[in-house]
């Protein structure tokens, strides 16, 4: 059950990674390979790679690697099957039928489509009778009918079975409903109730223009405010904004990132479609990454209360990790931008409008923000100032940055620049400092193994497994030597049992004549592919010889001999005195 060996030879062939990468990141040449900044998490220098030779990819920030498969499944948010269908048709090449699992893949269309009927019932029940009360709801709230068929929004009736029935009537099945969030099981277990229902309804687009997911507002103070889709196996919360499927057709590269919906909802009525907003949970690296693919800046508009203030500070941390650059709005009256565009009636738009053109750069937020406590003509704030502002420029990676502030400061307290920059001289240091001990607690844990969800032997076996992967490593982007390495090691000398099985696996492949990486989607699991092309990649730094190849092969063998405490333990009398034999061979 699985794609066709030439179908796949074929189809990546016709697929280079070089050339689809381009189209979602900029990338530049260095020596045989291809770097830019990793799509899959958020970096200021260039960790990731694509290795031409081998039309694939490995992050050395964040681990990610895998080929032009996994890469289309990864920005796309695909699935496996998906993101072949995806290729081949970029690819002018026909889909092999039948010869595949991919119930995943058809359970998660049937998601789709119910969510796109679920999407239209709403909107219809919002002006049907039963619906008056959504309507006037979203009507008291400053909406027009050209926004709210704009945004698709709807009215889930009061009536825990309306949507189901409507759906099953449609033909959709009790399983497709519960994967897709939209009913849940009753207490009694025999039947569903939707989960939404009396509640005015905010559907979901992803960048495709599926409908992923639905918030539902309840039209009074009852709690939960708003209820939104769980997690699906089309729908991540965490990787997923609010109407970037309008955002994304503004073509100035610049968001507006708000805190909710109906935010996101005025500013657009207000003439700003680049809004944005997370759904319901605080800004993740995955989403600002998102925004990178479509923003170079970001406008940070969140409300103006505490909880808002800080979730910008944390939200400035995330964008610019993501290299966005930031801009900060702040509401001068209302709690949100919602109520600020509204209070101004008429002029909203151009209050608001007003707002994006006065709003400063992160830097400049963040300094406003400590000046504003402290009293500049009280010598010793003046100096806690200074200290605090201080702290604030030596975030900044740029040394002209940090000197543009800097002198800004110094005609601010009396405080001579050079004084300033020499104190940010020893901040950066110290920063240097930590950042080097971050890395190299990383390596540690990298070595130890803690981590390794795939190789749950390599924390017990750090040694051989390093060595076991290099191997592989070697064998993989050097399938000539497989002959030699297998002249000289068996599988069974394998100590861990996940690198036994790639040894065997690429042993198999290339002595059948196949290229070692081919099907690795086929025949490994996502997360699997991902730690086989860290091994690819990973480990080959030198051009590597038969001394280490050798070296390699020595300690996985002597690893093997030698006797674990839980093996002694656990020994019967024959492997005992077996081990014993052995021994006395060894000292002849
Ligand atoms: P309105 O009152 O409708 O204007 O909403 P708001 O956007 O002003 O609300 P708020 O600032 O309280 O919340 C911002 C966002 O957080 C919302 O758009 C939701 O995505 C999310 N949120 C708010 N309340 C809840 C809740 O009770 N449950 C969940 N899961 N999310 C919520
Ligand atoms: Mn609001």
């Amino acid at each position: 059950m699985a794609l066709p060996e030439d179908f796949l030879q074929e189809l990546k062939m016709r697929s280079d990674l070089t050339e689809i990468a381009s189209g979602y990141m900029s990338l530049k040449r260095r020596g045989r390979n291809m770097v830019g900044l990793c799509p899959f998490h958020g970096e200021k220098t260039p960790s990731f790679n694509i290795y031409t030779e081998s039309n694939s990819f490995y992050c050395f920030g964040c681990g990610a690697g895998g080929d032009v498969v996994t890469f289309i499944m990864k920005t796309e948010n695909l699935d496996y099957i998906e993101a072949v269908r995806f290729l081949a048709q970029r690819a002018g090449l026909n889909m092999p039928e039948n010869t595949y699992d991919d119930s995943m893949t058809q359970l998660r269309k049937r998601i789709y489509e119910a969510n796109r009927e679920s999407a239209r019932f709403f909107h219809k029940c919002l002006y049907s009778p039963q619906g008056k009360k959504g309507l006037d709801y979203l009507y008291g709230r400053g909406l027009n009918d050209k926004t709210i068929r704009r945004f698709g929004l709807g009215f889930a009736p009061d009536d825990r079975f309306a949507l189901s029935n409507h759906l099953k009537s449609l033909g959709f099945k009790d399983n497709e409903m519960l994967s897709a969030n939209l009913v849940y099981k009753n207490r009694s277990g025999k039947g569903t109730n939707d989960r939404f229902y009396n509640r005015v309804m905010f559907p979901i687009i992803d960048v495709r223009g599926n409908v992923i997911a639905f918030g539902g507002r309840i039209m009074t103070d009852q709690k939960p405010k708003y209820l939104n889709t769980s997690d699906t196996p089309v729908f991540k919360k965490s990787a997923n904004l609010f109407s970037l499927n309008n955002a994304k057709k503004v073509a100035d590269r610049t968001l507006i990132l708000c805190e909710g919906y109906m935010d996101v909802i005025s500013v657009n009525q207000a003439g700003f479609e680049n809004a944005v907003a997370t759904l319901g949970t605080a800004l993740t690296s995955e989403q600002a990454v998102l925004m990178k693919r479509f923003a170079d800046e970001v406008i940070i508009c969140y409300d103006a209360d505490e909880a808002g203030q800080k979730a910008t500070q944390r939200a400035i941390g995330i964008l610019r990790n993501a290299g966005l650059n930031i801009r900060v709005l702040t509401i001068p009256d209302g709690k949100d931008p919602d109520e600020f565009i509204k209070k101004h009636g008429e002029n909203g738009a151009s209050a608001f409008y007003n707002l994006v053109n006065g709003s400063n750069n992160d830097v400049e937020y963040r300094l406003n923000k400590v000046k504003n406590s402290f009293n500049l003509k009280i010598p010793d704030q003046r100096v806690q100032y200074l200290n605090e502002a201080m702290k604030v420029l030596s975030n900044l990676d740029s040394v002209i940055e940090q000197e543009i502030y800097a002198s800004r400061l110094a005609e601010e307290t009396n405080v001579q620049k050079e004084s300033i920059m020499s104190s940010l001289k020893r901040l950066n240091s110290q920063k240097n400092r930590n950042f080097r001990q971050k890395e190299f607690r990383k390596i540690q844990t990298d070595l130890s193994g803690r981590d390794d969800k795939i190789n749950p032997q390599h924390k017990d076996e750090p040694r051989a497994t390093r060595a076991e992967e290099e191997l592989i490593s070697y064998l993989v982007n050097y399938p000539d030597t497989m002959e030699s390495i297998i002249s000289k090691i068996d599988s069974k000398s394998f100590i861990t049992e996940f690198n036994r099985k790639l040894f065997e696996y690429f042993v198999q492949r290339i002595s059948s004549g196949y290229e070692p990486l081919n099907t690795i989607n086929n025949d490994f699991s996502p997360d699997e592919t991902g730690k086989i092309f860290q091994i690819v990649h990973k480990t080959i730094t030198l051009k590597p010889t038969h001394q280490a190849l050798d070296e390699y092969i020595n300690i996985i063998v002597e690893e093997k001999g030698r006797l674990k405490k839980e093996d002694i333990a656990s020994a019967s009398m024959e492997d005992l005195s077996d081990y014993i034999k052995k021994l006395k061979e060894k000292r002849k």
